[in-house]
């Protein structure tokens, strides 16, 4: 009997798909099988449990062991004593770190920064590869306009052409390898597909999704992920019009093989498959096997209903064996192209050098950094004119809390707080005065109001770093009311009496609703979870050694009610306007019932978001202007060039990010009101100016019409080169037939 290893040693240059049908000539039913199963393995003993399974070639995959011994024992039995040789796939949720831990994706994202996105990644692939991991589950590309939703703090935010960017180089920064392949993280494209549209933001709930909202909003990023060679796709919970996405032929098959020409594996999500009897999609597992086997799953996430059922699908004959062999040919392709088996697994690739991820991931957390608000230019703070600051809540200290949700690896050790970098910045200079004056975030206890209140009266000013604890978003930890939980904003507002400057530094896994405590902030800093060096991006930037820059990936909501919120909106047979918008205060008594306004409003909140997307400040300030455009007519297929002058018109060095948006006007089905086609990040120092210049092909404004096809239509365009999605310099084109 040949081995895989035997067959290596022929040579790399023999063809992948050779090297399958080899593979699949020789397997038995059971082997085969054996590539679809994935298992995790939670006792104490994980490879004397899994020694039968792997050694019989009944386990293809194992998720969720990470103790480098153990992997290296289960390979070496895989390798050296399973029929055919074939190395395990070792699985783990690696989102945004592993020992090393950057800030939150959603953060990341506010960087609008793909090649530092795909830097982190490759920390990532290095730290966890080096513990033999060869396969993490992200980029999460999901979009997700409903900050509710607790897995917003995976996603790259609400934007299908920003989450497209940023994905695709996540995916190219796990797959990437600078060592013959030994440190190539395979990447997952999750959750395929519109999961982020779970309805009233609970996880796992029905989603809702329009065929034209799917093609045009939630699959993009997916495509993208696709485009950059991402090797595996994870199915959602979720379904789409009636269908859970792990049975969807739509999906999986229509969209994914056959549209785009994906040839690798798909892996259902935890127990998906059985769920789809849950569902109530089918009875048993034996129908929910041969749905999920039909659509194309090709791996079972510890369901083990593959392994006991499809046997029998086939021997039965309703799953023919060319079916099988497809599923297992995806995962030999994805082991074979990933050069699993053209190496020895078991030799370990080297950890990278601590430092260079954490000055890495300190970088990345300082990109991240949004500055909201900053009256009469608080900040940046200068030491020299400081004797005392207050530091106040319950997120100053907490190195493990900074690092967000998913992170089952990552070293708390490792974490700076931004109470310790204060502390290494001022020593000697500026005195401290901490208090965390609430236990946790969510805590109810008013008794160390005072306390506060004292500590930011002896002191010049008063910093909270308040907002979310790990533990309130991520899976599963979805929020109805995403406003600062317990009595935090009380507490802000207690503090404020004090007279002093408050200086609000939110670290949470979502986008909260502030619209009654923004303004009781003079300067308000979104820090996402930072990550292992948040502490000390956080203090550079309050002391102005960085200049923030980023920008939000997701609309801020005045309040909880007004969401889901995003820019890129229907303008609807109403729209709202400042006119028409009237406050529930307002309503005269005795009022008609009828009449108010008659537009797209909130009666108690308005139309608008508290911080729109794309929305950020810095501590300089840039000045757009001089929009040009080539052409004001395009014919379908050709081009057209946008430029704006972008003038830093401040007194210190900042980057900013120069947004192009476009509003198809009239379409066959009803366009968004604007839709993001084009970012640039600018340094500028002091007085200098910058042309940006946007190419646009008439491709790039394609969308799936009413017929279903994707095409650009011919039509009116507007386009703005802008700071966010709101405002910035206007011109128009038209697309000619
Ligand atoms: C999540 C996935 C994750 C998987 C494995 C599931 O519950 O939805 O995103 O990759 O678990 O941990």
């Amino acid at each position: 009997m040949s081995s895989a290893r035997d067959m290596n040693s022929l040579g790399k240059a023999r063809d992948v798909e050779t090297r399958i049908g080899s593979l699949l000539e020789v397997m038995s039913i059971e082997e085969k099988v054996g590539q679809l199963n994935q298992v995790q393995c939670t006792g104490p003993n994980v490879v004397e449990d899994l020694a039968h399974g792997i050694r019989s070639g009944r386990i293809g995959s194992v998720i969720n062991v990470v103790d480098p011994d153990a992997i290296n024992a289960m390979q070496h039995i895989a390798i050296h004593e399973s029929r055919h040789g074939i190395p395990l796939l070792i699985g783990r949720d690696v989102i945004h770190g592993f020992k090393t831990v950057a800030p939150l994706p959603l953060g990341q994202a506010a960087s609008w920064n793909p090649g530092l996105v795909r830097e982190c990644a490759r920390v990532s692939a290095q730290e966890a590869t080096a513990y033999g991991i060869n396969w993490t589950f992200a980029p999460m590309i999901d979009i997700a306009r409903d900050p509710r939703w607790g897995r917003v703090a995976e996603s790259l935010g609400e934007d299908p052409f920003l989450a497209s960017a940023l994905g695709a180089a996540m995916v190219v920064g796990f797959q990437e390898s600078a060592n013959g392949e030994a440190d190539t993280l395979i990447a997952c494209a999750k959750h395929f597909a519109g999961y982020g549209a779970s309805e009233a933001g609970r996880d796992y709930n029905t989603t809702n999704l329009p065929l034209n909202e799917m093609r045009n909003v939630y699959l993009p990023p997916f495509k993208a992920a696709r485009e950059a060679g991402v090797a595996t796709f994870m199915t959602s919970f979720s379904d789409i019009d009636g269908i859970p996405a792990t049975a969807s032929d739509f999906l999986l098959d229509e969209v994914l093989r056959q549209e785009w020409g994906f040839d690798g594996a798909v892996v259902s999500d935890w127990d998906a498959i059985h769920q789809l009897c849950v569902h109530g999609l089918c009875e048993n597992d034996v129908e929910a096997t041969y749905l999920a086997a039909r659509a194309g799953v090709d791996i079972d996430m510890i369901s083990g209903v593959y392994e006991r059922h499809i046997p029998e699908l086939v021997a039965t004959e309703r799953l023919p064996m060319e079916r099988l062999d497809t599923l297992v040919g995806n995962v030999l392709r994805v082991k074979i192209q990933a050069g699993l088996m053209d190496r020895d697994v078991t030799v370990l690739p080297e950890e990278p050098a601590r430092m260079s991820g954490l000055a890495l991931v300190r970088e990345a957390a300082a990109q991240s950094l949004v500055l909201l608000r900053n009256e009469n230019a608080v900040l940046p703070l200068d030491a020299t004119r400081l004797d005392r600051l207050a530091v106040i809540g319950p997120l100053a200290d907490e190195p493990a809390e900074q690092l967000g949700t998913w992170v089952f690896d990552g070293d708390p050790a490792r974490s700076v707080t931004p109470l310790a970098a204060l502390h290494a910045m001022l020593e000697g200079e500026v005195e401290i005065d901490h208090v965390r004056a609430l236990e946790t975030t969510r805590s109810r206890d008013r008794s160390q109001f005072d306390a506060a209140f004292a500590a930011a009266q002896s002191a010049d000013m008063a910093i909270f770093f308040i907002g979310e604890e790990a533990i309130l978003s991520g899976e599963a930890h979805s929020r109805a009311d995403i406003t600062l939980p317990g009595v935090q904003a009380d507490l802000v507002r207690h503090v404020r009496g004090a007279g002093k400057p408050v200086i609000g530094v939110i670290l949470a896994g979502r986008p909260l609703a502030m619209g009654d405590i923004a303004d009781q902030f003079d300067a308000l800093i979104y820090a996402w979870h930072p990550g292992s060096m948040g502490g000390p991006a956080i203090a550079d930037t309050l002391f102005g050694r960085c200049v923030p820059s980023g920008k939000l990936p997701v609309s801020f909501p005045t309040m909880s009610g007004q969401v889901p919120i995003y820019y890129a909106h229907k303008q609807t047979g109403r729209p709202a306007t400042p006119e028409t918008v009237i406050h529930i205060d307002d309503i005269p008594s005795g009022a008609e019932q009828t009449s108010l306004g008659m537009t797209t409003f909130h009666l108690d909140a308005g139309y608008l978001p508290l911080y729109p997307f794309g929305f950020g400040l810095s501590y300089t300030t840039f000045d757009y202007a001089d929009l040009s455009i080539d052409r004001h007519h395009v014919p379908l297929g050709g081009r057209v060039v946008v430029e704006a002058s972008i003038t830093n018109t401040g007194d210190r060095a900042g980057t900013e990010i120069v947004q192009l948006y476009v509003r198809d006007r009239f379409g066959s089905l009803t366009r968004p009101v604007r839709e993001l086609k084009g970012f640039e990040r600018i340094h500028l120092e002091p007085g200098q100016s910058h042309r940006v210049r946007f190419e646009l092909h008439t491709d790039e404004l394609a969308f799936y019409g009413r017929d279903g096809a994707f095409a650009a239509e011919p039509g009116d365009f507007d386009v703005w080169v802008a700071p966010s999605s709101v405002g910035g310099l206007h011109t128009h084109f038209a697309i000619t037939a």
